[in-house]
């Protein structure tokens, strides 16, 4: 069903954007170190995210916030090195982006540094101004809205964003936002699935969603969450894709499939 990974053309913000407009779904998975990164990108994925989930599932952190550029840089250089075609995208860190100036010197680093070639930062409209520089500078920007793990503490829990209508409008308002001001993808975590819906359809660049139902372009979830590695709490939208299968890359496959045909996220692993 998919090309051997030899013959694969590498993934590019374009080819990104074309399947937003053929109305074909692609799958995104976390990574953080070479050979991870290469059995997803065997197994079909797209596009490889180096998420700072990496401070809990690597370095056993209790939250994102103590992530730093430089942790972020190793583990950026170590999955880049494993792949050969996927796109691979990194967070910056919390606290790297404060300032227009800081963010282009952050994002510059983790691409020549580390060999991101899209960066992932969490915030809303407020952010436009950082985006619209770093897209003139030549860095491809995944904006991150809807629950913001970076601010957990100012969030005071990892909660559903975007229910009341008020909320679901401002959150459709800045992704619009940060679109125009040359956001590549955005991505929306814990959100409703009729909102999420919503975004999809207002929003010309391609949706990737966690916890945001099945109506996103792409779907993302933490690699470790999804093969059962995880110990202790794990997200209700999340799903043990290894249940089942004889192999990790199996697994894989299979949650690259069901996302195409938007089998996953089914309504149990969906916020109403
Ligand atoms: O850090 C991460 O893994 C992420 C995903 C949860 C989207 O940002």
């Amino acid at each position: 069903m998919y090309k051997d990974a030899s013959t694969r053309k590498p993934i590019t913000v374009t080819t990104l954007a074309k399947m937003k407009r053929d109305g074909e779904k692609f799958a995104v998975l976390t990574a953080y170190d070479a050979s991870f990164a290469a059995l997803l990108e065997t197994a079909g994925v797209e596009v490889i995210l180096v998420g700072d989930s990496l401070g809990m599932v690597i370095q056993g952190q209790r939250t994102t916030v103590p992530v730093t550029l430089e942790d972020m840089i190793y583990h950026t250089r170590l999955v880049a090195r494993g792949c050969q075609t996927a796109l691979v995208m990194a967070d910056m860190p919390f606290a790297s982006y404060p300032t227009v100036e800081q963010a282009v010197y952050s994002a510059a680093r983790l691409m020549q540094e580390g060999g991101a070639q899209m960066v992932k930062l969490e915030g809303g409209g407020w952010l436009a101004d950082t985006v619209r520089q770093l897209s003139r500078n030549g860095i491809p920007v995944c904006a991150h809205l809807g629950l913001l793990p970076q601010s957990i503490h100012k969030l005071g829990g990892y909660k559903v964003q975007g229910r009341e209508e008020a909320a679901a409008r401002q959150m459709i308002d800045e992704a619009l936002a940060l679109q125009d001001a040359g956001a590549d993808v955005a991505l929306v975590e814990c959100i409703p699935a009729e909102l999420a819906a919503r975004l999809t359809e207002a929003l010309a660049i391609p949706l990737i969603g966690i916890g945001a139902g099945p109506h996103c372009d792409a779907q993302v979830l933490v690699s470790y969450d999804m093969l059962g590695i995880t110990q202790g709490h794990r997200p209700r939208f999340s799903k043990n894709f290894l249940t089942g299968c004889d192999s990790l890359q199996t697994a894989v496959e299979t949650y690259v499939r069901t996302v195409k045909t938007g089998e996953f996220p089914s309504p149990e692993h969906c916020i109403a």
